[in-house]
């Protein structure tokens, strides 16, 4: 099993002492720092028409910029963001060190579904605006987080079969991490889904070395099923941020990753 990681999810943090909020969490012994960074729909109308990933707004560059200044640690962001490849040469200026993408949209795939007559030809000029920035060409993409100098990672929302990330694991460009969503992306506080395990259980056996993250719903009752089943980095943000000691909750994760 490749080295445990502990990534508190500062999205549970308190957003105006973002810089301290960091710093204790690695006082307390993280590893990592997940950066939930999110492009808001508000309403299922807007859904189809905007495009976005995930139904909340968080934080953007700048915000990784202004922790940047402050931290050394590791900034292991995931985006879930319809358009990934937009994001590259920003978040590589700001100061990330992992960019997780989502194989949703790496595939051009996300689109929404609505039926409405309005909504048809927006739709389809969005869905070649994203087939032409991502259009199938992962590869593309994974090159250029590494030449800014990112980890590149993939994730995947709980209904996406983990076959769908096999040909981002091979190739020329690999991405180096897999993150296997334990709840819908968007909020933290969610209650973890165990059936995600069988994910993780399959790419484990396939990937021995490879970094598995499971993020959603981490924290002491979870954890042994998520690294019995083979995850190696730990995302948990109620649950490190909502204890009473979030430096016990810390070490108890990674102590299970460990056994
Ligand atoms: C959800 C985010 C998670 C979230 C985890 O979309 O990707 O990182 O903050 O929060 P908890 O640990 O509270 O489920
Ligand atoms: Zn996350």
């Amino acid at each position: 099993m490749p080295t445990p990681k502990i990534a508190p999810s500062m999205l549970s943090s308190d957003f105006a002492n973002l810089a301290s909020e960091a710093q204790r969490m690695l006082t307390f012994g993280a590893d990592w720092l997940h950066m939930d960074i999110m492009d808001g729909y508000v309403s299922d109308m807007a859904k189809p028409l905007l495009f976005h990933f995930v139904p909340n707004l968080t934080i953007g560059a700048p915000v990784i910029e202004s922790l940047r200044k402050h931290t050394k640690a590791y900034l292991d962001c995931h985006l879930m963001v319809t358009n990934p490849l937009d994001y590259v040469e920003i978040f590589g200026k700001a100061g990330a060190s992992g960019f997780t993408f989502h194989v949703e949209v790496s595939k051009g795939r996300i689109i929404m579904l609505s039926d409405h007559p309005i909504h048809s030809l927006r739709l389809q000029f969005r869905l070649l605006m994203v087939r032409e920035n991502t259009a199938d060409n992962w590869q593309e993409l994974v090159k250029q987080i590494k030449s800014k100098g990112m980890r590149p990672g993939v994730a995947l929302k709980p209904g996406t079969p983990i076959e769908e990330v096999y040909p981002l694991l091979e190739g020329e460009n690999p991405v180096e991490m897999v993150l296997v969503m334990t709840v819908e992306p968007g909020f933290g506080g969610q209650k973890f889904m165990p059936d995600m395990m069988n994910k993780v259980r399959t790419l484990r056996e396939k990937y021995p070395k490879l970094d598995i993250e499971v993020d959603g719903g981490l924290g002491p009752s979870t954890i042994k099923t998520a690294a019995a089943a083979g995850a190696n980095c730990i995302v948990a943000g109620s649950s490190v941020f909502g204890a009473a000691d979030p430096a016990e909750v810390i070490s108890l994760l990674k102590t299970s990753v460990n056994e």
